[in-house]
C-alpha cells in the first residue's frame, strides 16, 4: 500500500509497539530542588485573591508545597509552612490575632514573617523566642491578587508590574479572579505546562473553539488566520492575522512570558487595542493547575464566557461535554502529565516548540548559576510592556502594533 510516494506498512504502528512513556522533566517538574522547580522559584507567583487572605487560616498549595495563608489584624498577609516549628501540629487550626497567627497546641504566636512573638508556656513568654522562626515566604499584593516568592531569598526580584493593568480608564475597574478553564475554584487536574503552552497554539482556536464545538467566540475569530511566531525579550508571541468581512485588517497578538505569564486579548474581540487582562498559569502541584487573572472591564460589566450550545461549561452534562469539548477537555484529555515521547509535533506547533526551547534554556541558566530572563532588583525596570491585543484597522496601521 502507498500513500503518495511513501510506502506504508499496514502491519506496523500498532499500539503494541508503543514504548514506555517518557517525559521532558524540564517542562513538567515543579518541586523544590528540581531544575524546573528552581527556575519557577525565581519568580513571584499569584496564588490567591486578596479576599482569600483573612482571619481564617486558609490552606493553599503552590508549586507542590502545602502552606497556610492568613491576614493578621493589622491587614498584613502572611504565608507560612503549616507545621508549627514547636512540635509540628498544623497552623490550619491556629487563630489569627492582631500581630500574627497563634498555634492551637501550646500557643506560640508567629508574625507574618514567621518571627515568634509569644511562647505562653515559657517563663516571660519565651526569653529566647527570637531563636525560633516559623518557616515562611514573602508575599505581596498587586491589584487584588496575592503573590508569593518561594525561591532563594538572596535572589528575590522586584514584583513586576504590567503597563496595561496600571492604566485603568475612567469608568473602568480592575478585578481579580481564579476561575479556571473549566472548574471554578478547584484546580484543573493536569500539569501546568500543557495548559500554558496552549497559549502559543492559535490553530486550536480554529478547530476546537470555532469548528468542532460550534463557534464558542465571535465571527471575527472563526476564520483560519495567517499565523507567525516571534521571540520577545522574555517569551514568545504569536500573530494571528485576518481580513474581516468588512475589509478591515485584524491583527491579533497573543503572548507568553517566562515562566508562566499568559496574555490573551478577549476572544470576544470586545475592545480594539492592547489586551485588557494579564493571567498566570500557576502550578499547584505537578498534576494540578490554576489560572489567576487580573482583568480590566467597564465597571459592573460581567466577564464574557465561552458558551457551549448556549450553556456555561459548568452546566454541561457528560454527554454535552463530549458534544462540545473546550480547553478543559482537550488539556485534561492529554492526561495528568502529557507524554512527550508519544507526541508528533508538526509545523503548526512551532509556537509550542519555541516556548519549550526558551523554557529549557532558562532552566539551564538557573542550573548553571545565571539569572533567568525577566527578573530585576531595580523597581524602575520592573514594568512589563504588554504587546498582546486585538488591533483592527488599516493593515499598515495595525500590523506594527503589538
Ligand atoms: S506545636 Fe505549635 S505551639 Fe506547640
Ligand atoms: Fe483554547
Amino acid at each position: 500500500m502507498t500513500i503518495g510516494e511513501t510506502p506504508v506498512d499496514i502491519d506496523r504502528g500498532t499500539a503494541y509497539e508503543l514504548g514506555p512513556p517518557t517525559f521532558d522533566t524540564d517542562l513538567i517538574e515543579v518541586e523544590r530542588g528540581t531544575p524546573a522547580g528552581e527556575l519557577l522559584r525565581r519568580y513571584w507567583h499569584p496564588f490567591a485573591v486578596s479576599t482569600d487572605a483573612g482571619r481564617s487560616p486558609k490552606p493553599v498549595r503552590i508549586l507542590g508545597e502545602d502552606l497556610i495563608l492568613f491576614r493578621d489584624g493589622s491587614g498584613r498577609p502572611g504565608l507560612v509552612h503549616p507545621r508549627c516549628c514547636h512540635r509540628g501540629t498544623t497552623l490550619y487550626y491556629g487563630k489569627v490575632e492582631q500581630n500574627g497567627i497563634r498555634c492551637c497546641y501550646h500557643g506560640w504566636l508567629f508574625d507574618t514573617e514567621g518571627r515568634t512573638l509569644d511562647m505562653p508556656c515559657e517563663p516571660d513568654g519565651g526569653r529566647r523566642r527570637e531563636r525560633y522562626r516559623q518557616p515562611w515566604y514573602p508575599v505581596q499584593e498587586y491589584h487584588g491578587l496575592v503573590f508569593a516568592y518561594l525561591g532563594p531569598p538572596e535572589h528575590k526580584p522586584v514584583l513586576p508590574r504590567y503597563d496595561v493593568l496600571d492604566e485603568v480608564a475612567e469608568g473602568w475597574e480592575l478585578v481579580a479572579d481564579d476561575d479556571n478553564i473549566g472548574l471554578e475554584g478547584d484546580p484543573t487536574p493536569c500539569n501546568w505546562f500543557q495548559t500554558h503552552e496552549n497559549v502559543m497554539d492559535p490553530f486550536h482556536v480554529f478547530v476546537l473553539h470555532a469548528g468542532f464545538s460550534g463557534n464558542q467566540f465571535v465571527a471575527e475569530m472563526a476564520d483560519l488566520p495567517q499565523v507567525s511566531w516571534h521571540f520577545t525579550e522574555q517569551g514568545v508571541k504569536s500573530h494571528q492575522d485576518r481580513v474581516l468581512a468588512d475589509g478591515r485588517f485584524f491583527h491579533r497578538v497573543t503572548e507568553v512570558a517566562i515562566p508562566n505569564v499568559r496574555i490573551v486579548a478577549s476572544p470576544f474581540v470586545e475592545f480594539d487595542g492592547p489586551a485588557t487582562s494579564v493571567a498566570w498559569t500557576l502550578p499547584i502541584s505537578r498534576t494540578e493547575t490554576k489560572i489567576f487573572t487580573l482583568l480590566k472591564r467597564p465597571i459592573g460589566q460581567p466577564r464574557r464566557r465561552a458558551l457551549y450550545d448556549g450553556k456555561r461549561w459548568s452546566e454541561l452534562t457528560e454527554a454535552e461535554h463530549r458534544e462540545h469539548p473546550g480547553d478543559y477537555e482537550a488539556q485534561v484529555g492529554q492526561g495528568p502529565v502529557t507524554i512527550h515521547s508519544e507526541e508528533n509535533l508538526a509545523s503548526s506547533d512551532k509556537g509550542v516548540t519555541m516556548f519549550r526551547h526558551l523554557f529549557r534554556s532558562q532552566v539551564r541558566a538557573v542550573a548553571e548559576g545565571r539569572a533567568p530572563v525577566g527578573v530585576t532588583d531595580d523597581p524602575e525596570q520592573a514594568t512589563f510592556g504588554v504587546r498582546a491585543g486585538n488591533y483592527i484597522g488599516d493593515r499598515a496601521d495595525v500590523i506594527e502594533l503589538g
